[in-house]
């Protein structure tokens, strides 16, 4: 058996900066970071537009008190007040602590670090790298983790958590490349495991955000925090889907549609384009609704807006958002210093997840912790988003939650022994179930039935939702739950065989999805992301709480719990 003092599953931001606190803080312990991808493909590599943070550079007003009012703002009031306060406080040392390992911001002239404005937030407080945020701070965290020796299992996916009479235990892995299964045991487990966007059939996300750690964690009986909140980017690219960075926008660029007009003066006129993006996700959806959407012959009534960017110049357009003109040009054919951009809503982040308090330790319910398990990053719901999330605030929070639970990590397995593990009852159970996959004859390939689970999400849990609309897609969601005891394999074999992973993430984004529509049927009012047309606005009376869904194959049972609500009472959202 695999022993370590400290296992974390996830390569991204959040793993690598707890990897990274761990060991400053005692360098003595053992520590592993066991993820499906290389670290470095994790998708925080893909985050573009920046990380948020009062450092003051560019706008001396900036406090914060005013991230943090921001924040609680955008996220409808949902978001945990306690948690956000942390937030803001630590971001200008995080900032910093990241240019001390050798980050490459991006500068203002007199060489400080540089920020731009950003959705929803009242000054310029974005800290960027141009438009390659994530790329640049997890290559140098990722460089950190080989620097202060943390073990890297790559390409190892991780089956089970193994969680006894409340105490978390270690992990069943499944080496990629050649079926190995092994048990690993540890003193603490923490989950870093990203998102879900590939629950649905249009995200930003790359293909291995499949709500893993979600998913493990709900198998194991612990409950999922306010699924139903999922986040769309207003600017998709049309068709593909990929990201757009909202720097776009925090540049300069307009939201045009086809009638030529700015529309987002009619939905958010002190904010326009840099509106909070449940509300532009709405405007442009609205918009493609009532036929001001364009095609791609430039005529009206088409599936997407346009994103313009033509009055802002080459040289601006080719310095801070270089990466997006490069999108652009490879997969749609735009270049977009001469031409507007086809743009609409794509799933991106996932404001719900497994959650935790400020500590990063997992809660088991309203009132109580699992003994040994932190989560921390997407995955995790501290709960600084609440309903909605601001751009930049996901790798800031990544890094400081990150931080934070390296730092309490590092505490807890001070003086705490090894558990007792059965090894050769988990080997068992993950190789019947390896064996199960491989020996399946139905005739339903994994392709096509992720492909209709992500349709069904993606027609039924989208930016507007209904009543209806929602219980049709659980039924379809029944559907592609029994079509999955019918699927088959093409690959029998042990080396590479990706299709036992995608069998594996099939069965978590199927849960994952089961648990949002589940939480956003039950929530009935609207509020940041989770929009319905059968009750129209927020209800604090009823709704300023909450969701915990636990999971079991009978069904999924709803509880609740109290918002932190610290230094902002709820008011009327307007922008
Ligand atoms: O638009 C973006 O660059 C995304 C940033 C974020 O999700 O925080």
């Amino acid at each position: 058996m695999l022993e370590h003092d400290v296992i974390i599953v996830g390569g991204g931001l959040a793993g690598s900066r707890a990897a990274v606190e761990i060991a400053r803080t005692d360098p003595s312990l053992n520590i592993a970071v066991i993820a499906k991808t290389h670290p470095i493909r994790s998708h925080s590599v893909a985050a573009q537009g920046g990380i948020a943070a009062t450092l003051n550079n560019v706008d001396p007003e900036d406090t914060w008190e005013a991230h943090a009012f921001d924040t609680v703002k955008g996220s409808d009031y949902l978001a945990d007040q306690d948690a956000v306060e942390i937030l803001a406080k630590e971001a200008p040392d995080v900032i910093i602590d990241l240019e001390h390992m050798g980050v490459l911001f991006s500068r203002l002239p007199d060489g400080r670090i540089a920020q731009r404005a950003f959705g929803g937030h009242t000054h310029r407080r974005t800290c960027y790298a141009a438009d390659k945020t994530g790329h640049a701070i997890l290559h140098e965290l990722v460089n950190n983790l080989r620097r202060y020796g943390v073990h890297i299992y790559d390409e190892w996916y991780v089956m089970r958590l193994i969680l006894e009479e409340g105490e978390a235990k270690g992990v069943v892995m499944y080496n990629i490349l050649d079926g190995t299964i092994q048990v690993a045991r540890a003193k603490a487990v923490m989950f870093a495991t990203g998102g879900y966007g590939r629950a649905f059939n249009t995200t930003s996300n790359d293909f291995a955000s499949t709500g893993d750690g979600l998913a493990m964690s709900a198998l194991a009986g612990i409950p999922l925090q306010d699924m139903e909140f999922v986040q769309f980017h207003p600017t998709g690219l049309y068709p593909v889907g990929v990201l757009i960075s909202e720097a776009v926008r925090g540049e300069g660029a307009y939201l045009i549609n086809s009638e030529g007009d700015r529309f987002m003066k009619n939905y958010a006129p002190g904010k326009m384009e840099l509106a909070p993006r449940d509300i532009t996700s709405r405007a442009i959806t609205l918009e493609i609704r009532a036929g001001r959407g364009i095609n791609r012959d430039g005529t009206a009534g088409g599936p997407f807006v346009y994103l313009d960017l033509r009055h802002m110049g080459r040289e601006k357009i080719m310095s801070r958002i270089p990466f997006c003109w490069e999108e652009a040009h490879r997969l749609v054919g735009v270049d977009a210093v001469v031409e507007p951009m086809p743009v609409r809503p794509t799933v991106h982040y996932s404001m719900g997840g497994i959650p935790t308090n400020t500590d990063g330790r997992v809660l088991a319910s309203a009132d109580s912790l699992v003994d040994g398990l932190f989560a921390a990053g997407e995955a995790a719901c501290v709960s600084v988003h609440g309903a909605n999330r601001l751009g930049s605030n996901s790798l800031l929070e990544c890094v400081v939650y990150g931080k934070r639970t390296g730092a309490a990590i590092a505490q807890f397995v001070q003086n705490r022994k090894l558990p007792n593990v059965n090894e050769s009852h988990y080997l068992q159970e993950a190789k019947n179930q390896v064996q199960e996959l491989l020996d399946k004859s139905g005739d339903c390939r994994i392709g096509q039935l992720r492909q209709e689970f992500q349709d069904a999400m993606t027609l039924h849990c989208g930016v507007f939702r209904t009543e209806d609309v929602m219980q049709e897609g659980l039924n379809q969601l029944q559907i592609c739950r029994e079509r999955y005891q019918n699927i088959y394999l093409d690959d029998r074999g042990k080396l590479w065989n990706t299709e036992v992973i995608e069998a594996l993430e099939l069965r978590n984004i199927m849960i994952v999805g089961e648990m949002i529509l589940t939480s956003a049927l039950n929530r009935r009012e609207s509020r940041g992301a989770h929009s319905r047309e059968d009750y129209t606005t927020r209800d604090d009376q009823n709704f300023l709480k909450h969701t915990l869904a636990y999971y079991s194959q009978a069904g999924i049972d709803l509880a609740y719990r109290p918002v932190a609500i610290t230094m902002f009472e709820p008011q009327e959202r307007k922008y």
